[in-house]
């Protein structure tokens, strides 16, 4: 990159987009162009935060007359795929929301076009820049419960969207699951190799497809991860991040209701219950959360070349754990998780 500040280019000026252009102000990032099918859309936004830009709905006109250095794709799931992929071929590098895509397909035409192009393709999965994320996933990695073995996810919330997602056919694996499915990965560093996942709707719901499910993933190493998630369970809410157990040879970390993190482990080898003592997590040092987070690993990618750790190579294995669970819940049985 040879400009002081980094150019880019917004496409999508929905609902997200107003997390996005804060960060984007605060890091001294060129906005060069606003589009989005909603001419409009785009102009209020420009409008919104002083920009004096070019707001269009021709993508290709954009990225012609601009040369961003990235784009940030901010458009719905269907879109991502063709957006992310004229960005690419158009010399951007892109940063684009989750979930990567709406079918694995889709998903591996993005990778083949950033590794035909030689452009990086990342996604921002918005969680995993949070610093009691962060801190499990440190505490994790330095050992404090042994080697993982079970890792236990719940997720229960009452949520009275309407619109699309009250339509849809798999709203909480599809639309929800995804950031679950991103953190397993995240906090503990493993993969996925295969899933069974029952989809069903409860009694009562006010979903028209699938709006809960019990998934259970075995993972690399042997560690088994178990989700139970619905939309559509009034009372005693979980977290929207999930209340988490996870369990290793030597202790268990405890994370529920946003609270901090919490580590137990053996103390003794002696006792029906061995003695316990309780640890400090390890601190997290990260320099921002959220979309911002984010944008800081594109932005040390294009001025020191470090790969984010959402590069579509390794997003793509989260995604996969969706369309698997769904294809595991169709075919009721367990699959392989196929990239
Ligand atoms: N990280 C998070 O926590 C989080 C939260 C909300 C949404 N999201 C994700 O952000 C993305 C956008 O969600 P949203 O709520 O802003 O949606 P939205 O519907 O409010 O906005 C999407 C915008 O994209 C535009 N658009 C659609 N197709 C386009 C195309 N081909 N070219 C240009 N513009 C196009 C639409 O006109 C619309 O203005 C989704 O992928 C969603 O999953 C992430």
């Amino acid at each position: 990159m040879n400009r002081a500040n980094p150019r880019c280019i917004v496409v999508g000026a929905g609902g997200i987009s107003g997390a996005w252009f804060p960060p984007l102000l605060e890091e001294k990032v060129e906005i060069a162009a606003i589009v989005d099918l909603r001419k409009d859309a785009a102009e209020a936004r420009a409008k919104q935060y002083g920009l004096d830009c070019l707001c269009t709905d021709d993508l290709d006109l954009a990225l012609r007359t601009t040369a961003p250095d990235f784009a940030v794709d901010l458009t719905v799931p269907e879109a991502h795929a063709d957006v992310t992929v004229a960005c690419l071929q158009g010399g951007a590098h892109v940063i684009g929301e989750k979930p990567m895509a709406a079918s694995m397909d889709q998903a591996r035409r993005m990778v083949a076009a950033s590794e035909r192009t030689g452009k990086l393709y990342m996604v921002s999965q918005s969680r995993r820049w949070d610093r009691k994320h962060d801190s499990i996933r440190r505490t994790l990695a330095s050992g404090a419960v042994g080697d993982l073995t079970t890792l236990c996810c719940d997720f229960f919330i009452g949520a009275h969207f309407g619109g699309f997602r009250d339509e849809m056919d798999s709203p909480l694996i599809l639309d929800m699951a995804i950031h679950h499915f991103d953190l397993v990965r995240f906090l503990t560093g493993l993969d996925a190799e295969w899933v069974y996942c029952h989809e069903f709707n409860p009694k009562g719901s006010w979903y028209r497809g699938d709006v809960a499910a019990v998934c259970v993933f075995g993972m690399t190493g042997g560690a088994v991860f178990s989700y139970r998630g619905s939309w559509c369970s009034e009372g005693f809410h979980t977290s929207w991040n999930g209340d988490w157990r996870i369990v290793g040879t030597n202790g268990t970390l405890l994370y529920q209701g946003d609270a901090d993190p919490r580590v137990q482990r053996v103390a003794g080898d002696e006792g029906f219950h061995r003695p316990l003592e309780e640890v400090a997590p390890v601190p997290s040092d990260l320099e921002a959360t959220g979309m911002h987070g984010a944008l800081l690993e594109m932005l040390r990618f294009l001025r020191e070349g470090v790969r984010p750790q959402t590069e579509c190579h390794d997003n793509i294995r989260s995604l996969a754990m969706v369309f698997s669970a769904l294809e595991s819940s169709k075919v009721d049985g367990p699959v392989r998780v196929k990239i």
